[in-house]
Order: structure tokens, then C-alpha cells, then sequence
């Protein structure tokens, strides 16, 4: 058998995204700079990046037929990432975001509409080969299917020596009540800036001491936080940080976190330590911030 593999699992979608010298005013009709398509969704994006780092890894999720979603399949095998997990679903769109991203500070608005694509469910993770992957990760979306998964995979864990089994990440990114949950199933665990904030916490710090107790047994809390870098906590309380590594103009952050998080998972799965791979994790994500799109973060 050949190297074991990463497979993430979460959101692929189109992102539509104009470039913008200033962002516009509400119902005013104005030119950007440039527009593209471009392969979004958190999973989807970190498998990009993955790819990039030289990681073998697999995407799951849900697709409708069509152009759009011919237009995802062949963005993510000329980038090298396996899809032979992707459900097609026979009802519902493939999700599209509308993005604005501002050149002048790189800030990114989106607009997402994925409320209609049936999610991929634990019945579908069953097809699942888990031995061919070392590594799995869940962006947080159909949290209750997602359980079902993850202990799916704890229960193939225990079968295996300590060094074969599979490391279970999660993804908790939007303040939506059901998806907390999540917190109690990652050996690591990222949580946003956006679900600190909800939460009341002012920075990684603050968020990782507020949550930690929330998360497993030895499990790693990850937390970034934009132009402040990133922080973790392991099992032993101490918070570790990494400052940021802005590029000399940041262009566009558009699926920054996203990298962040690839970055990370691919050093951890390399044997690197919580702050070698935060550090690492903080640099390729600045790149990131400092090209638009993907292309050029290594
Ligand atoms: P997202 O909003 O895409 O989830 P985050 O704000 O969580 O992204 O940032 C993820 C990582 O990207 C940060 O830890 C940092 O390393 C990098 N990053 C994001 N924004 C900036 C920025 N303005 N300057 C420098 N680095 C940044
Ligand atoms: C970036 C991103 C975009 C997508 C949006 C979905 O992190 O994954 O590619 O449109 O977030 O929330």
C-alpha cells in the first residue's frame, strides 16, 4: 500500500469573487478590478493547500451535477486531490458564495448560499476504506452525522497499534448551537475568531483557557486569530503562540484559515511539534494573505 492519506471532509462550493479598489456602497453599480471562479469551502480549500505541501489527500462532500460541479471536479484533480469520495446528489445546487475581496486591505466578504445540497451523512462515510488514511478532518457542518463518523473512526482506532491510529481534527467555524458539540471529538480542534468572539473572548488566548475544558482528554485547542498569529493549548494547559507573518501587502485573505489549518494538520502529520506546526501554519497562511487565490503560497 502506498503512503496513507489526509481525507477532509466539509463544504466544497463556487466562489464567484470580484476584486474591488474600495468596497462599494449598498445599491450603487460599480466595476472591479478582475473577477474569477475559483474552488472554495473550508475542506475543499484545505485540500488545495494540502496538495500544494506535497500532502496524498482526499476530499468528501456533496455535489450536484452540472457545469459548476464539473468545474469543481476538474479544479480539484488538476490540483491532485482525490474525489472518488464525492457524493452526487440527485436533489438540491451546488453551493455558491459570492466574494468581495478588497485589495487595499485584502478583507474578504462573502455571501454563501448551501442550504439546499443534502450534507454527506455517516450512511455515506461507511464506503469510507479507513485504512487507506492517517488523518482525517471534519469541518463542522451536519455536526450530528459528523459524530457518527468520528466514532465510527474511534472505534476502528482502538483496533490499531498507538502510531496507526487515525488523528481526528475538527473544524468549529460558525456560532451555530448544534455544532459545539464537535468540540468533545478532535484530537486537535481549531475554533475561529468569529466563534471566540461570540463566546465573549477577546483573544486566542482568553478563547483557548474559556474552552479548553470543552474539548477530550488530551486533545489540542487551536485557535487564529488574523494579524495576531495563532495560539494552542495541549493537554498540559500551556498556551503557545505564533505571531503572524503579514506579507509585505496583503492582498486577499480569502481562505487564510483554511490554509492556516492545512498548514498545520500537514506539520503535525509530519511529526512536528504544536509550535513548530503553529509557526509553520502562521507562515504559509501569510503568504496566503499576501497572492490571490492559491497559486504561489509555498
Ligand atoms: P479566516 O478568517 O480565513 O478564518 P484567520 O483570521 O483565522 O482566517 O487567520 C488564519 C491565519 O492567517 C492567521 O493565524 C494568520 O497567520 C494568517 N492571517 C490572516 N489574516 C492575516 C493578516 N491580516 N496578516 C497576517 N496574517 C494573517
Ligand atoms: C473561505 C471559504 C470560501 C467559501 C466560504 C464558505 O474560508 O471556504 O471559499 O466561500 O469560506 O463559508
Amino acid at each position: 500500500m502506498g503512503e496513507k492519506k489526509i481525507l477532509c471532509i466539509g463544504l466544497v462550493c463556487l466562489d464567484i469573487i470580484s476584486v474591488v479598489d474600495k468596497y462599494p456602497e449598498e445599491d450603487t453599480d460599480t466595476r472591479c478590478l478582475s473577477q474569477r471562479w475559483q474552488r472554495g469551502g473550508n475542506a475543499s480549500n484545505s485540500c488545495t493547500v494540502l496538495a500544494q505541501l506535497g500532502a496524498p489527500c482526499a476530499f468528501m462532500g456533496s455535489l450536484a451535477a452540472g457545469h459548476v460541479g464539473n468545474f469543481i471536479i476538474d479544479d480539484f484533480q488538476r490540483r491532485g486531490v482525490e474525489v472518488s469520495h464525492m457524493v452526487w446528489q440527485d436533489h438540491g445546487d451546488t453551493p455558491c458564495s459570492c466574494c468581495t475581496v478588497n485589495i487595499l486591505n485584502g478583507s474578504r466578504t462573502i455571501t454563501l448560499y448551501d442550504t439546499n445540497l443534502p450534507d454527506v451523512t455517516a450512511q455515506d462515510f461507511e464506503n469510507v476504506d479507513l485504512s487507506q488514511y492517517k488523518w482525517i478532518h471534519w469541518e463542522g457542518r451536519n455536526a450530528d452525522e459528523q459524530v457518527k463518523m468520528i466514532q465510527r473512526v474511534e472505534e476502528y482506532n482502538k483496533t490499531l497499534p498507538m502510531d496507526q491510529k487515525i488523528i481526528i481534527s475538527v473544524e468549529i467555524e460558525k456560532t451555530r448551537e448544534h455544532l459545539y458539540q464537535l468540540f468533545g471529538y478532535g484530537d486537535i480542534v481549531f475554533v475561529s475568531k468569529d466563534l471566540a468572539q461570540h463566546f465573549g473572548f477577546d483573544s486566542a488566548p482568553e478563547a483557548l483557557k474559556g474552552l479548553h475544558n470543552r474539548v477530550k482528554n488530551g486533545a489540542c485547542l487551536i485557535c487564529a486569530w488574523a494579524e495576531k498569529g495563532a495560539d494552542a493549548m495541549g493537554p498540559d494547559g500551556v498556551v503557545i503562540h505564533s505571531d503572524a507573518f503579514p506579507p509585505d501587502v496583503i492582498v486577499d485573505t480569502l481562505g487564510a484559515g483554511d490554509t492556516f489549518n492545512a498548514s498545520v494538520i500537514f506539520a503535525l502529520s509530519t511529526g512536528k511539534t504544536i509550535k513548530e506546526a503553529l509557526t509553520f501554519g502562521c507562515q504559509i497562511a501569510g503568504r496566503k494573505c499576501g497572492v490571490h487565490g492559491f497559486d504561489g503560497i509555498l
